[in-house]
């Protein structure tokens, strides 16, 4: 643990006669959890609410990290600061254009304040189930749409590492005077690998995801003078906590310390250790590694469509026989995401578990996924939230306007949410993803919530 924050934690010496409760007694309370540096803003610790110390000093160089004029440490996850961005440039009831397969931060602010949003649905790639990039065309066409929207909003890279083209969607809502803003929580480790962050207006990343640091730790990046800063540190105020854990601040100090000292070396040697990975996988016969242009390679993507195991088959597999806990699964696909923190023997456990899985796997043709249709809106969600409601059995549903969202989490991108008409492909969807053993959150198994 290194940092100015950190070295002033680790020398307190001052009797807390103050929050948290516990008083970093470790003698009762035992030395597992960090009791010893979690404290609450006192004298000399600064406030992240308005930073002017030792946590301004981190977020300094969050800034000079990401490039950004900018930065807001935050504790409460990209959740927090994704929400705080799109009201702070939104008021109540106006229109934003938003990529279909945004987080579900996105959705709770698109509630939150009754917004109208024309969605912009990346293209699937109808075998493996993955949403490739957004394209400038496509926000072109939106913006076309809803030239009154007040904010643009994509995912850059998707959980699965699809990365578009930021330079030039930034462009083209520049052009339109429309800021952008990109969820870039699966790439707080881009600068590292790939020298520059995502561009726009602001970017939300989740430094805990794929840097070493804590759970929750996370940060809003400003690039443009379009954005107001102080209306960001009040609206993040609004979601981000009163009392944030000294513990987390201190582990984005380490984090930044660690990555100021040795980052570019221990990137360099997780890139090396990734291209002897992608290099066996090559040998692989029947499931292959995702690996495009425009995809993130720390982020494994193992595709299984065409055999005969299921993405989640395939999850279960690693991990019962193989002792690997992957991210996540989907149908046809497991995604195993790596850091600067492994080892040669992580990637190489993975290769030879693979290599393993592999040669038992027989060939099966996979029919085409459909394309993801644009949802018919009849309320907002806001509004929506607001009906009355009431479950009927999935098959009865067709038709009728939903009342709630339904999504397999991870990566948690509904398939249909409240206010939108439920079509018959929404609920075959639902029926696949339950029978392909997916996480599906909604209200209960069989039926789902309408408007009455
Ligand atoms: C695309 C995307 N955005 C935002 C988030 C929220 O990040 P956090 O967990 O840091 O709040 C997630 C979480 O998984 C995510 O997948």
């Amino acid at each position: 643990m290194s940092g100015k924050l950190c070295d002033k934690l680790k020398n307190l010496s001052l009797y807390p006669m103050h929050m948290p409760g516990h008083k970093r007694n470790t003698d009762i309370c035992g030395d597992f959890l960090p009791y010893d540096i979690d404290i609450t803003e006192i004298t000399g610790f600064d406030d992240l609410h308005r930073a002017s110390g030792v946590i301004d000093d981190i977020q300094r160089r969050l800034a000079a990290f990401y490039g950004a004029k900018k930065s807001f440490l935050l504790v409460n996850g990209s959740t927090c600061g994704i929400m705080a961005a799109v009201v702070a440039l939104c008021s109540f009831g106006d229109k934003i254009i938003a990529a279909r397969n945004c987080h579900r931060s996105v959705y709770k602010a698109i509630e939150l304040y009754n917004l109208s949003p024309t969605w912009v649905t990346p293209p699937l790639d109808t075998q493996t189930g993955i949403f490739t990039s957004v394209t400038a065309e496509c926000i072109e066409k939106a913006i076309e749409h809803a030239p009154d929207a007040k904010a643009v909003i994509i995912t850059t890279p998707t959980y699965e590492g699809a990365v578009s083209d930021t330079e030039k969607i930034a462009k083209v809502c520049e052009k339109h005077n429309i800021p952008l803003i990109c969820d870039e929580a699966h790439g707080a480790h881009f600068p590292l690998f790939y020298g520059a962050s995502a561009v726009g207006d602001i970017s939300v990343t989740s430094l805990h995801k794929t840097l070493p640091c804590l759970t929750q730790v996370a940060c809003l990046n400003i690039f443009s003078d379009k954005v107001n800063t102080e209306r960001i540190a009040e609206t993040l105020q609004m979601f981000e906590t009163s009392s944030p854990s000294y513990v987390l601040m201190a582990s984005a100090d380490s984090c930044m310390t660690l990555l100021e000292n040795s980052g570019k070396e221990l990137a360099q040697r997780h890139t090396q250790r990734l291209e002897h990975f992608y290099k066996a996988a090559e040998s692989l016969k029947h499931l292959h590694i995702k690996n495009s242009e425009n995809c993130d390679k720390s982020r494994i993507v193992i595709c299984c469509e065409n055999t005969d195991i299921s993405g989640r088959d395939l999850f279960e597999c690693l991990r019962e026989r193989h002792g690997i806990e992957c991210e996540m699964a989907s149908m046809r696909y497991a995604v195993a995401l790596t850091s600067i923190c492994d080892s040669d023997e992580g990637l190489l456990r993975l290769e030879n578990a693979l290599a393993a899985i592999d040669k038992d796997l027989h060939k099966v043709q996979c029919t085409p996924l459909s394309e993801i249709c644009a949802p018919n809106v009849c309320k907002t969600a806001y509004q929506a939230q607001k009906c009355e409601k009431m479950l009927v059995p999935l098959n009865e549903s067709i038709g009728k306007a939903c009342g709630e969202y339904v999504w397999a989490y991870p990566p948690g991108v509904p398939v249909v949410a409240p206010g939108e008409v439920i079509t018959a492909g929404a609920v075959q969807s639902i029926l696949e993803m339950r029978r392909a053993k997916l996480n599906v959150i909604s209200h209960a198994e069989e039926k789902i919530l309408i408007l009455k």
